[in-house]
């Protein structure tokens, strides 16, 4: 037997037990006639005492040892006279009678502590070591218990598990596809899928009218911190469902998840708001409402005072920051720089700085006199003691520079606390999207998403102004889950085709089965699907998915324990029919 117990395991209630452990040498220190040896393994850290008076050899040989050396020990639980109330295991210690050698260890490229010492390429090259640390452990068991409770909710709703498969043909979901050639098709090649989108539905038609899998879904986009090019849905589909009824079982699923593993309930119905009032209000349509600082139009009551900034503008917003008047100029400057940022987009920073004594001051002080001021905060909602932030511009590109400085605004006053958790619904979200450059509409969620009845009028006169019944689920500020009513109707669903640019042929192509399989009696059916690892890192407090999962790519998509993706043989190539022509 390798062990009697874990390293996490043992109490002064097991004092003058016999054991035996095994685990990975955390660290070892020699105090004169001891030494004492942390052993490490998943459950926690054992602290193993050898003793030179009494067991000189044993000591010595211990010595020896570097740190994360596999090990087996035999020994007595004895009671600590140094306790650390720190460790689970710190009242107790194992006065060590034999040991052996499991497997010895080179020196690790880094520490294996909780602060590591390694940068973060280092780490992903080792990951395995990486995985010994604690943060990283206990997001993966934190994973895992987020997807049993996840299974556990939706069994208890008579949702079945049902795997679909990995080589497909490809489904459009706004991405692009990674491919996989076809040895005994040769020069065909099957696609991995962006999500299950067309099985799920499939299933629908099937009559399975309450599916889920938690499955890995294959994107090739560019990455960032909340994107991997392989990551795992939460994917789920009914039949026979409104809406309304998917939003009451998935928010019965999020708050399931907040009470089960971080013991937070949530009282009332998650807050929805409609795709334009997230734009109106946050610039943004996946709102971080952690904090307030929404937008307020001026476009109506700033203009007529011969500043051509504003009176030129189509649109004129302000965001008032709370309490800070006292912001310095270079503050300021900071923040106008950061607007300023290609990727945030904006033109300039106008302020309005309300004293606390009642005055006012502000960078547009030449144009407005102190009461035009007082009235364009008062519209504002600012009270003394504000800083109120004026951006103007064209009205889209307006509103998302302001999401950012709202954003930034929220970390620098520390309003984004991660243990605060605010869902929402964002509901009705526009059917399609204008692309300049191709001069064409897309689908904004995906080309199976039904228009809202009242809106299937304006399909061949007027497609932008359609509504979907589509809807995000967002939390702090990140989309953790999105879906949609379907079409179900093949007539409706050949409209859509057309509207988005497939001719007949393309689209028979393309999503044939999908068409025919509607002419067989398909119910109407609806799902959602969401991001684990996402909702896994904003449960965790990670700023990045890559924390919650165990071998992610990084920000190029590579592999870098295993270096890949790699070039494959010649002999391959050829079975594949594939002749690679560098471009
Ligand atoms: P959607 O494309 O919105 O919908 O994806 C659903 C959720 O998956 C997560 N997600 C990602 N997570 C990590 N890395 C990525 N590259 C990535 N892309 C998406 C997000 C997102 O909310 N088939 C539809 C669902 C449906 O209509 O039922 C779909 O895939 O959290």
């Amino acid at each position: 037997m390798y062990r009697t117990h874990t390293c996490g395991e043992l109490r002064l209630s097991d004092k003058q037990k016999k054991v035996t452990l095994s685990g990975w040498i955390q660290r070892s220190r020699d105090l004169g006639g001891m030494t004492f040896v942390d052993l490490r393994d998943r459950y926690g850290l054992t602290q193993l005492v050898f003793n030179m008076d009494t067991d000189a050899s044993l000591c010595q040989e211990v010595r020896k040892l570097g740190r994360e050396c596999v090990i087996q020990a035999e020994g007595m639980v004895a009671e600590r006279s140094n306790k650390n109330p720190k460790m689970p295991t710190g009242d107790i210690e194992i006065q060590v009678k034999r040991f052996s050698i499991l497997n010895s260890s080179v020196t690790p490229p880094f520490t294996i502590e909780d602060e590591s010492d390694g940068g973060d390429e280092l780490r992903m090259k080792y990951r395995y070591l990486d995985l010994r640390r604690n943060p990283l452990k206990n997001n993966l068991l934190l994973r895992h218990q987020m997807a049993y409770e996840t299974r556990s909710y939706l069994n208890s709703q008579e949702f079945i598990e049902v795997e679909t498969p990995v080589l497909i043909k490809s489904t459009p979901e706004g991405a692009r596809d990674f491919v996989v050639p076809s040895r005994v098709n040769a020069g065909q090649f099957y696609a991995l899928p962006q999500s299950p989108q067309t099985f799920k539905q499939l299933l629908m038609v099937a009559g399975y009218d309450r599916y889920m899998q938690i499955v890995k879904c294959f994107r090739d986009e560019d990455l960032r911190a909340d994107r991997q090019p392989e990551f795992t849905q939460i994917d789920c589909e009914m039949a026979f469902v409104h809406q309304e009824d998917i939003l009451v079982m998935f928010e019965g699923m999020v708050k399931h998840l907040f009470k089960a593993i971080k013991g937070i309930e949530f009282s009332s119905a998650f807050p929805r708001l409609t795709y334009a009032k997230a734009l109106e209000k946050y610039g943004n349509d996946k709102p971080d409402l952690r904090f307030g600082m929404e937008f307020v139009d001026l476009t109506g009551s700033a203009k007529g005072k011969g500043f051509s900034v504003l009176d030129s503008a189509a649109y004129i917003g302000a965001i008032v920051a709370p309490g800070c008047t006292e912001y310095t100029r270079k503050q300021i400057d900071e923040l106008t720089d950061f607007v300023k940022k290609p990727q945030v987009g904006g033109k300039g920073l106008i302020y309005i700085r309300m004293g606390t004594d009642g005055s006012v001051k502000s960078s547009m002080d030449k144009f407005y006199t102190p009461e035009d001021l007082l009235a364009i905060a008062a519209v504002a909602g600012a009270t003394a003691g504000d800083l109120v932030f004026v951006m103007a511009g064209d009205k889209i590109p307006t509103l998302k520079a302001m999401s950012e400085l709202r954003l930034e605004m929220g970390n620098r006053l520390g309003l984004r606390k991660k243990n605060v958790f605010r869902p929402l619904w964002v509901v009705d979200f526009p059917l399609f999207e204008w692309d300049e450059e191709t001069k064409r509409f897309y689908a904004m969620h995906h080309p199976f998403t039904s228009p809202k009845p009242e809106d299937v009028q304006y399909i061949e006169s007027d497609p932008a102004r359609i509504r979907a019944n589509a809807y995000d689920c967002v939390i702090n500020g990140a989309e953790v889950g999105g879906g949609s009513i379907r079409i179900f109707e093949e007539q409706l669903q050949k409209k859509m085709f057309k509207t988005l640019g497939f001719t007949d042929e393309e689209a028979k192509r393309q999503f044939g089965f999908l068409m025919d399989a509607f002419r067989y009696g398909a119910p109407p059916h609806g799902g959602i699907a969401f991001g684990l690892d996402r909702l896994v890192s904003i449960f965790a407090g990670e700023d990045s998915i890559r924390d919650v999962i165990a071998f992610p790519k990084n920000n190029a998509g590579r592999d870098v324990m295993a270096d890949c993706p790699a070039e494959i043989s010649e002999e391959q190539l050829k079975e594949l029919s594939i002749k690679v022509v560098k471009l």
